[in-house]
């Protein structure tokens, strides 16, 4: 694929990119570590699951109790993750959703603790997530699939007929055998084509829209969502090169303009990340899905987030803040702010235990948020 020097502007579905600063700032320290740790602990444990394409389900028992809205699940006495309804389970009735099915971890968990007569909407943009979804429900009646974004929670569950539902988790970021499958183009460390699409059956893969791009516009991606301070040197870098059909040259390329490498973290970990991020709208589906979250939700449903870094994080904290203790920002110089619903309480939040860390490195830059959803009646007009 040859290099075009068109200078169109990045993708206009994706939410506006931050100028990146001229020269680099250093942003604060604590939240960049959160965020660089999302790629190396995800090839981390890519590496360790290379041959069977499986995804460790991360802070499994604490998300399916949070969604469910109990303090723990009862003990299992046969497989944790058996999609029948399980002997031991709770039984509990009601309709739920698992935003990000991947290979079903939590979905199966969560299954095991629900009636018979409970629904299982998943969710998943990725295609061979949804084949998996879809044999599951082939075996459970109870579980119905989605192939497409949990931005579309609203409209996708309309199509059901469902307007509310009782809990809803989401896990957020990509899963270990996308970035085991080295064609997908998510790794450093395993070649194939620059594409990172979560969802290959539609949109612009990250070649295609670094042929396009303009060398300022992709380093304001480098920068916003990857943090990366040598934002500028390296989005020249990649603008010269002759063709994105290989990540592993990519990796190269980035590793080359990096002027000061962390130990034991790849230098293209950042960029990665950040070309990720924007190449999915990561983010935008996540402010899509919270700010949905609040009509969803019936009266004492769950919502259940785990999210891998802090971009996410914040945003998913900044959404409680406002929602169970009105603490807006912009209310901040405000003589008298106004009385703002609550549309959600006990909000709280929960990382892995030692144990979960050391058997799965992909679980060291996990944080679950959960909130119970309050009886406050959504007011459209108080946009989220
Ligand atoms: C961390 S994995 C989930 C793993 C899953 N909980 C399990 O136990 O197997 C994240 C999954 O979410 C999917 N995903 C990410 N963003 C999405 C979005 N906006 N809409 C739907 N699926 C998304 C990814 O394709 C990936 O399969």
């Amino acid at each position: 694929m040859s290099l075009s020097k068109s200078k169109s502007n990045a993708n206009a579905n994706h939410s506006s990119v931050a100028a990146a600063p001229k020269p680099a700032i250093s942003p604060s320290s604590i939240e960049n570590d959160a965020a660089q740790n999302l790629q190396s602990s995800i090839e981390d444990s890519a590496t360790s699951n290379e041959l069977d394409f499986v995804h460790d389900a991360v802070l499994l028992q604490e998300t399916v109790a949070a969604v469910l809205g109990v303090k723990s699940l009862p003990k299992q006495t046969g497989s944790a993750t058996q999609s029948n309804n399980d002997q031991n389970g709770l039984n509990i009735s009601g309709i739920y959703v698992d935003a990000t099915f991947g290979r079903g971890g939590h979905s199966r968990l969560l299954l095991s603790q629900l009636a018979d007569d409970a629904t299982l909407i998943v969710f998943d943009k990725d295609p061979t997530a949804i084949s998996v979804a879809q044999e599951l429900a082939s075996k459970d009646s109870r579980v119905r699939v989605v192939h497409d974004s949990f931005a579309t929670l609203t409209d996708s569950l309309a199509a059901m007929g469902i307007t509310q539902v009782d809990g809803l988790m989401a896990d957020l970021g990509i899963s270990s055998p996308q970035i085991d499958d080295g064609s997908r183009g998510f790794s450093f460390m395993r070649d194939g084509a620059v594409d990172m699409r979560m969802d290959t059956s539609r949109g612009k893969s990250v070649a295609e829209w670094l042929e396009q791009v303009d060398d300022e516009t992709l380093a304001n991606v480098l920068y916003e969502f990857g943090e990366e301070r040598h934002s500028r040197r390296i989005a020249r870098a990649i603008k010269q090169m002759e063709s994105y059909d290989s990540t592993l040259e990519l990796a190269e390329v980035i590793k080359e303009a990096h002027p000061n490498w962390q130990r034991g973290k790849h230098p293209a970990t950042q960029s990665f990340q950040a070309m990720r991020i924007f190449i999915n709208n990561e983010l935008g589906d996540v402010d899509d899905f919270l700010a949905q979250s609040i009509p969803i939700l019936k009266s004492d449903g769950q919502l259940a987030v785990i999210s891998f870094h802090s971009l996410e994080d914040r945003r998913i904290k900044q959404f409680l803040q406002r929602h169970s203790k009105g603490q807006y920002p912009e209310d901040e110089n405000l003589p008298m702010p106004p009385n703002r619903p609550r549309y959600f309480s006990k909000p709280k939040r929960v990382g892995p235990s030692k144990a979960e860390t050391s058997q799965n490195p992909r679980a060291r830059s996990a944080w679950l948020r959960m909130a119970t959803r309050t009886d406050t009646e959504y007011q459209q007009t108080a946009a989220p």
